[in-house]
């Protein structure tokens, strides 16, 4: 089958740093799907894991955490999927990534693909829709369900146009939210105001003065998708007594938990890998808020992410992608299609 796989980690300009390989078909185990692969996204974890070290592989490493495809060889213990099934996820990091014709996934992580979305739209939501439906149903404990009390709560969503909060925008929306988007640039402005963010503010100035500015002094939620070290003072200043902020983004200086302390505010992270990490007993959720997402698609509640379709799926064309992902400032999802 067709790969992209990595020996050394090298600066995305140098062609070494993912190569066009061959490899055996795997062979589906357990509670693994074997899953022929249409589409993929790109992710900042792919460009993290990539970054140039002075390490090198013995193997090819396949690197990739999003994917729409087909099951075409199931496990001797798989329950949920049968051969031919449409699905789409984002896999696990401690496994080989999803840059391959043919990819192994244990089925507990895994959704049903959106019926109304093509395998290239529905690429662009897995990984980042698990980190959101999981950071605000259940690290902050928002229950989606309660609409009308919802509507009393104020979330702030920083870093709203990239690829977690163009998600997170919607899902919080669908749960009756008011939600204050964070963009810098008119594109990022407008992309956020279409997802349906109430209000706007810009990342790169004051949080406290520019709420201020739109008569909303404290939030109850705060999820911070970019740059914990810069953010971190601002989001104390907003939060509510007893409000909730949830990062999924680690800080590279030590921060100051006493900030929150007379507000008896919660902090709390979000990493998606950790069920397939750990193996959690409840792995089986990511399978199952998947197909409530899917739902959620084909009612109509929520579109896809993808702003940028590439195709094929080889070498030459993810490392255009990982050098558009590595800028920083991309807005929504990058997908490719087919190998
Ligand atoms: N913990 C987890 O499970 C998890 C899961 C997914 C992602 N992540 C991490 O979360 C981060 C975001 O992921 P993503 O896919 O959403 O990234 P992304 O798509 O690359 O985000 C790009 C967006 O970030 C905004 N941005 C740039 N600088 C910012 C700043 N200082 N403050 C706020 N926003 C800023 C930009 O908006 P403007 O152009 O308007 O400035 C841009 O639209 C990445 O570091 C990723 O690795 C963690």
């Amino acid at each position: 089958m067709k790969a992209i796989g990595l020996l050394k980690y090298l600066p995305i300009e140098n062609e070494e740093s993912l190569m066009d390989i061959e490899l055996k078909k795997p062979v589906p185990q357990g509670k693994d799907l074997l899953v022929q692969i249409n589409a993929i996204s790109i992710n900042p974890v792919d460009v993290k894991v990539r970054s140039p070290k002075a390490l090198t592989e013995k193997e090819p490493r396949m690197l990739g955490w999003d994917a729409s495809g087909v099951v075409v060889e199931v496990g001797e213990d798989c329950k949920v999927f049968k051969v031919g099934d449409e699905v789409y996820y984002a896999g696990s990091i401690t496994r080989p990534g999803t840059y391959s014709e043919y990819h192994l996934v244990d089925e507990r992580i895994v959704g049903k693909k959106p019926t109304a979305l093509t395998h290239a739209e529905s690429a662009a939501l897995p990984l980042t829709a698990i980190t959101a439906w999981e950071a605000m149903f259940e690290r902050l404990a928002i229950d989606p369900t309660n609409k009308e009390g919802n509507q009393l709560k104020k979330v702030l969503i920083i870093g709203g146009a990239g690829g977690v909060g163009s998600i997170a925008i919607q899902l919080a929306k669908w749960a009756g939210l008011h939600v204050i988007a964070t963009a810098s640039r008119e594109e990022t402005i407008s992309w956020v105001r279409n997802l349906g963010a109430d209000d706007v503010i810009n990342h790169h100035g004051s949080l406290k003065e520019q709420l201020a500015q739109i008569h909303i002094e404290q939030v109850d939620y705060i999820l911070c998708f970019n740059n914990m070290d810069h953010h971190w003072k601002g989001m104390g200043e907003v939060i509510r007594p007893q409000g909730k902020i949830c990062s999924i983004v680690e800080n590279k200086e030590p921060i100051d938990l006493n900030v929150l302390k007379s507000k008896s505010a919660t902090f709390v992270w979000e990493f998606m890998f950790t069920r397939s990490m750990y193996q959690t007993e409840d792995m089986i959720n990511q399978h199952l808020l998947l197909n409530e997402i899917s739902k959620l698609i084909d009612a109509g509640e929520l579109k896809t992410t993808m702003n940028k379709k590439l195709s094929p799926i080889n070498a030459a064309t993810i490392r255009k992608a990982h050098a558009l992902v590595e800028t920083g400032n991309t807005i929504g999802k990058i997908v490719i299609e087919n190998f």
